[in-house]
């Protein structure tokens, strides 16, 4: 009996040795990761991007062309952010705080003010660190950060420009929001790579950007430039599956390609409502946190729509697993 106990009082302590050394091992490392040096490009563009001689010939008086500039880059940019880039969900619904993780056990990621008021984030950015932070995620200081940037990757110059226009545009928030902590699973899962920073998984981060979107119509490179975003949780090959570094209470995403045991059985119509309204042809609802990329979606236009069916439609069809 007493023997017994001493094997278990060993294991035990064996164990939580281990555990103790894997915690302390996964600190170091992930303290590591997050302060050493992202070395990126240096870009700049217009803030806002200027009217085109056409556009310019078009006006009542050509000395208005700044500010219609400004005006239509910061109504571009607001249908980017409601309707594709979802910037709100994190950083609040008036830019000024919000959460992405707030868990014990994973850690706490808070969306920082990113307005023009006190305890804002981007007071001192030039045009080369928003680039830097949104479309490499790596912070003014070279440091990486835990924002799923990858899905901004492919954003164009001119997007991107537009995006900023219309976050400058909002009215100042004082809040001051803390740093990003990591909980002690999060530490685990970062320094094992089960969870991935997106200055490791952006390929590039000296490759230029193109300056503009591919032209807002219905067609598949359109179409492949919007589904940029979806691409993070469905899968570059759209196949689906569990979502990396997602929520462990979140089901996989859905497999979109045009095999008949996923969206091959789907009309237009049906991938339309699923995007507007959020439900399936069955009827039932779909699930966070794709209701949640839904409120956005559904601000989609027509043609944006329609865009991301025709890609999808070409992608090659890989049968649910
Ligand atoms: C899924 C959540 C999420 C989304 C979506 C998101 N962010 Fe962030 N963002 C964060 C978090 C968390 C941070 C805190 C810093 C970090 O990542 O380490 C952050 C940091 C920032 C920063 C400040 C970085 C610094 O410390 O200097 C800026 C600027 C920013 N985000 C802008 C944006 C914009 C613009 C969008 C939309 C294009 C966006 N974010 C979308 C979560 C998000
Ligand atoms: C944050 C992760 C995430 C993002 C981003 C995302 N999705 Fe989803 N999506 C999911 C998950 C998870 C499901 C499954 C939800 C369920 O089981 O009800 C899903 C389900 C769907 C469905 C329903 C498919 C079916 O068979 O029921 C469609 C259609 C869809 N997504 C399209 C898109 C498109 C298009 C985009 C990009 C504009 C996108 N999703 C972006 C996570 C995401």
């Amino acid at each position: 009996m007493k023997t017994a106990l001493k094997v278990v009082g060993a294991l035990l302590g064996i164990a939580l040795l281990c555990a103790g050394g894997l915690y302390a091992w996964a600190s170091i490392r992930t303290t590591r990761m997050l302060t050493r040096i992202v070395d990126t490009h240096q870009v700049d563009f217009p803030i806002p991007f200027p009217l085109t001689e056409a556009e310019i010939a078009e006006l009542a008086s050509p000395d208005s062309a700044r500010a219609v500039a400004l005006a239509r880059a910061i109504e571009r940019g607001r249908h980017l952010v409601d309707s594709r880039y979802v910037c709100t969900e994190c950083h609040g619904a008036n830019f000024g705080g919000g959460v992405m993780i707030d868990d014990p056990a994973i850690g706490t990621a808070l969306g920082p003010n990113i307005t023009g008021g006190f305890g804002s984030r981007v007071w001192e950015y030039d045009t080369a660190d928003w680039d830097r932070t949104i479309r490499h995620g790596v912070g003014p200081s070279g440091r990486p950060l835990v924002m799923p940037a990858e899905d901004f990757q492919l954003m164009s110059d001119q997007e991107l420009s537009d995006v900023v226009a219309y976050v400058k545009s909002v009215p100042p928030v004082e809040n001051e929001v803390p740093a990003v902590t990591l909980g002690p699973l999060g530490k685990v899962l970062l320094a094992l790579g089960e969870i991935l920073l997106a200055a490791d998984v952006i390929p590039s981060h000296t490759a230029p950007h193109s300056v503009f979107p591919p032209a807002s119509e219905a067609t598949v490179e359109f179409g492949r430039h919007l589904s940029g975003v979806c691409t993070g949780c469905h899968r570059p090959d759209f196949s689906g599956g569990p979502i990396p570094g997602g929520d462990p209470s979140w089901p996989p995403a859905k497999n979109l390609t045009p095999h008949e045991s996923a969206l091959g059985s789907w009309s237009f119509d049906d991938f339309a409502r699923s995007l507007r309204e959020g439900t399936r042809p069955d009827g039932t609802g779909v699930l966070e946190p794709m209701a949640a990329i839904v409120r956005y979606t559904r601000n989609m236009s027509d043609t944006e729509v329609q865009a991301i069916w025709n890609c999808l439609q070409t992608v090659p069809a890989v049968p649910v697993e």
